[in-house]
């Protein structure tokens, strides 16, 4: 039997159905090779900074060699940058270090003023004074706060850290430890971006 025989055993209602869940998977599929990559690289395209895992949490495991973690170095310098917050009103001083892909790292703290509302986190800080130096592509930022539980991000940090770095992860500590490590996407699913507009 030939293929044209064979498909037209089928209504064609059902032959289209199969040909675009065929489509579909295949989509999916080079979709998934590609963005697995640049994970692997640890850059995402500027244009497409979300992928099929995009709402799922991302556990990433990293060595502890002689007493050393990898990420010692990020969450010392955001330690460091907490130290100049000016934290006058809420007492709540909090560091941030961001990291670009040439190994760069650009720090913030928060900055707190009169009318309160005009505060700009240490994330957001970290972000614009590394834009502003000609930074365009970001591995991981540290937030560090002295508390027990992680301070995670804010919700406007959040749209703008998405917005300029991708899926970057996001290392929370305290004073002492690292307390929490996430994935962009997982604190913030379903974004809105440029995509959309
Ligand atoms: N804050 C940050 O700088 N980053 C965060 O992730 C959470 C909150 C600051 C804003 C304000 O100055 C103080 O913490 C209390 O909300």
């Amino acid at each position: 039997m030939s293929e044209s025989e064979a498909g037209d055993r089928w209504p064609v209602g059902e032959r289209r159905a199969g040909e675009r869940r065929a489509q579909a998977e295949r989509r999916k599929a080079a979709a998934a090779a590609s963005t697995e990559a640049e994970r692997r690289q640890g850059t995402r395209r500027t244009s497409d900074r979300r992928d099929d895992r995009a709402w799922q949490p991302v556990l990433i495991e990293t060595a502890v060699l002689d007493g050393f973690s990898p990420e010692d170095g990020i969450l010392a310098a955001a330690r460091a940058a907490r130290e100049f917050a000016q934290a006058h009103y809420s007492k709540f001083k909090v560091g941030a270090a961001l990291e670009t892909v040439e190994g760069v790292i650009v720090s913030g703290c928060n900055i707190e003023n009169a009318t309160y509302g005009l505060t700009l986190c240490a994330e957001r800080v970290a972000l614009v004074k590394a834009l502003s130096e000609g930074h365009t592509v970001f591995t991981r930022i540290a937030v560090v706060a002295d508390t027990k539980a992680p301070t995670p991000p804010c919700g406007p940090c959040r749209q703008l850290l998405w917005e300029y770095c991708g899926d970057v992860e996001i290392l929370l500590g305290n004073l002492k430890s690292l307390t929490g490590r996430y994935r962009l996407s997982s604190l913030l699913p379903l974004p809105f971006d440029r995509r959309l507009l």
